[in-house]
């Protein structure tokens, strides 16, 4: 375990099983269907990687990058569109991935301009959930993992941009981040 983590909330095996779960589950309901999968970046990197994979279904894949964080471990509530999706998602199943639904005000404010490109359907599919931390009316479609309150990296998620490559998702130590 790396030394600035304090507890390892899912390991590798488990976050394997529970994606493979999700892609199975997406993989039913999308029969026939012609889907379009987009991550945000860069947190969803590893778990887009993992879940597309895991979706027995002639997907496509796309990217965009948000920004509302900072360096810091609160959100600013500010959300700027750094990269869009390449391609149009118009009449398309859209599924958007996500590592982590925290305030909801990234999602909050990407479903708005997304929903206005007239797609057929959106939903949304995060790796975890904070429930507890909710600002926004906003929820998942599908959720790999609800989890309490605490700082948490490792399989995409970082802390000032470090932890992303740890292959488990581990609680960080409080003093790692000031906290
Ligand atoms: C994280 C995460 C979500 C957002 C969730 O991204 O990937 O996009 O925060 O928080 P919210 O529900 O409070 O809006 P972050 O800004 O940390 O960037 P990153 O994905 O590049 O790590």
């Amino acid at each position: 375990m790396h030394q600035d983590v304090e507890k390892i909330l899912f390991t590798q095996e488990e976050l394997e099983d529970r994606v493979r779960e999700l892609g199975r589950q997406i993989t039913e309901d999308y029969q026939g269907k012609e889907v379009a999968v987009a991550s945000v970046l860069r947190g969803s990197y590893i778990f887009m990687a993992d879940l597309t994979r895991a979706i027995e279904l002639p997907i496509t894949v796309d990217f965009m990058a948000v920004s509302s964080y900072g360096a810091g471990t609160v959100s600013s509530g500010q959300v700027e569109i750094k990269k869009d999706l390449s391609d149009s998602i118009e009449g398309k199943n859209l599924i958007i991935v996500e590592d982590i639904l925290d305030s909801g005000n990234t999602l909050y404010y990407l479903m708005d301009v997304l929903r206005a490109r007239k797609p057929e359907s959106i939903r949304i599919c995060t790796l975890l959930d904070k429930p507890e931390r909710r600002t926004k009316p906003i929820r998942a479609d599908y959720t790999g993992f609800t989890i309490p309150d605490a700082f948490v990296v490792g399989y995409g998620l970082d802390y000032n941009e470090k932890y992303r490559n740890l292959p488990y998702i581990g609680i960080l130590k409080p003093e790692v981040y000031g906290g």
